[in-house]
């Protein structure tokens, strides 16, 4: 063991597993941002609640700084260990814990994968509804760090609509139980909310008691092909007036090439520049009808070219891989990845302005779009040509991230709608939070994490 405070860290935590290998130190260290160089202290794997206190403790002792670590897959830089951190992977707390047929709650440990989660709600006729593509390999916890969203959010919203409960080791290294999943509670500040979505920066999401719902009525999914950019929010009313929607998806053409490239089906014969992929709930003639309705109202004003109704469940799967398959079809090219949100009402005048400005700004790059259009939420990934320095591009990229940050801010919409803040949009916090809210994040940080250990680094600087 290189480090000799590891050898009292395994004293304080004798249950802990310790990984100090260059290649796991490499693969701990890094998210899917690929744009950080990993460099760890070692990486701590602990089995138990009292371990990861016993972790919390010792690094408080020796002032060593954390990284909560899940399943990796964000997109923010938020689980990145770069500068000599102890990694606290929670991989090996996967398990169920107890399932509460009355409640409708099932309790985990923090490291299981979502899929996992989503698999013990089916085994009970239930289902834990937030879904997204890096189901299989993201950890709940994570998406609990980073209230995570994903493709339902239009029907179910965010994550953290559906945690019941928490247990946190906070940077102070308590142990506190949040919520017990109570539906009503009105005794006080709500802390479980303070640590959904805070990047790890105030503690250690632990376990989790999430809530189950009925599983969904039977649905269809469309895919459409629309002509122009402009439609696009006028579809969206369209479907959204007549249909219970499920899912409601945006790509340009640019990232169906990339997709179809990585072997997926084409779904037209001929290319139109953008896409919607939609579910609903269909079940009876009535709204079978509705369904029909939405896409013929569509077709007469011209804002929609064609579409492709499911006829199978292989049939849905093969449209909705069209949709989840881009992120990992542009993963190749380490975008660059901008992932915004505005209200819903604001979408028109901000896609308009998006549109100009990243015309303008972008000449040089492959800028790839698409997202959950529905819940207002944009994603824009500018591509690295081949053979360019990641530092060059991520500088030109920057600048133009300052420009839209400044839209942001003039349209009330976030810098991050979904993937976190992290190390990658920590710049641009200010053109979401105000001077003052960020004052008092900084205080709320400084109670639950006095010796600023916590994932240091991300989000804001202390
Ligand atoms: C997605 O919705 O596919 C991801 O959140 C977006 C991305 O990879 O930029
Ligand atoms: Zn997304």
């Amino acid at each position: 063991m290189s480090d000799p405070r590891l050898q009292t860290l395994l004293d304080a935590a004798p249950g802990l597993r310790l990984k100090t290998d260059p290649a796991d130190l490499e693969h701990y260290g890094r998210d899917w941002t690929r744009r950080w160089t990993p460099a760890p202290l070692a990486i701590a794997l602990p089995a138990t609640v009292e371990d990861v206190q016993a972790v919390v403790q010792w690094a408080n002792a020796h002032r060593v700084a954390l990284v909560p670590s899940g399943g990796r897959t964000g997109l923010s830089g938020g689980a990145v260990a770069a500068n000599g951190e102890l990694v606290l992977s929670l991989e090996r707390m996967n398990q169920a814990i107890d399932f509460n047929a009355v409640d409708r709650t099932l309790t985990v440990q923090a490291g299981m994968p979502l899929e996992a989660v989503h698999n013990a709600a089916r085994e009970q006729g239930l289902v834990y509804p937030v879904d997204f593509a890096s189901r299989g390999s993201c950890a709940i916890g994570g998406t609990i760090a980073t209230n995570a969203g994903g493709i339902r959010v239009i029907r179910y919203g965010n994550t953290r609509e559906w945690i019941a409960g928490l247990k946190v080791v906070t940077g102070a290294g308590d142990v506190l139980e949040l919520n017990r999943a109570l539906i009503k509670n009105s005794s006080g500040y709500d802390l479980r909310h303070l640590f959904i979505g805070s990047e790890g920066t105030l503690g250690v999401v632990v376990e989790a008691t999430v809530r189950l719902t009925d599983p969904p009525p039977p649905t269809n999914v469309m895919l459409l092909a629309l002509p122009s950019f402009e439609v696009l929010m006028q579809v969206f009313a369209a479907f959204r007036e007549r249909l219970q929607l499920e899912a409601f998806e945006f790509f340009t053409d640019c990232a169906l090439q990339h997709v179809l490239a990585h072997g997926a089906q084409k779904p037209f014969d001929e290319v139109h520049p953008y896409y919607v992929v939609t579910e609903f709930a269909i079940g009876d003639e009535a709204k079978e009808a509705a369904a029909m309705a939405a896409f013929e109202a569509c077709m007469e004003q011209g804002w929609v070219s064609d579409g492709v109704i499911s006829q199978s469940d292989a049939q849905a799967a093969q449209l909705w891989r069209l949709r989840e398959g881009i992120t990992e079809a542009l993963a190749r090219y380490v975008p660059y990845k901008n992932d915004v949100s505005v209200r819903i009402s604001a979408m028109p005048a901000f896609l308009a302005e998006t549109q100009a400005l990243l015309g303008e700004a972008y000449p040089q790059f492959e800028v790839v779009w698409f997202g959950h259009i529905g819940d207002g939420n944009l994603h824009i990934n500018v591509l690295k040509p081949d053979g360019m320095e990641n530092a060059d591009f991520v500088t030109q990229c920057e600048q133009v991230t300052t420009l839209l940050a400044a839209s942001l801010k003039r349209h009330q919409g976030s810098i991050s709608a979904e993937h976190g803040i992290g190390l990658v949009k920590k710049g641009y916090l200010e053109s979401t939070r105000s001077a003052d809210e960020i004052a008092v994040m900084r205080g709320i940080k400084r109670v639950l994490d006095p010796h600023g250990l916590m994932n240091p680094g991300k989000l804001f600087d202390t």
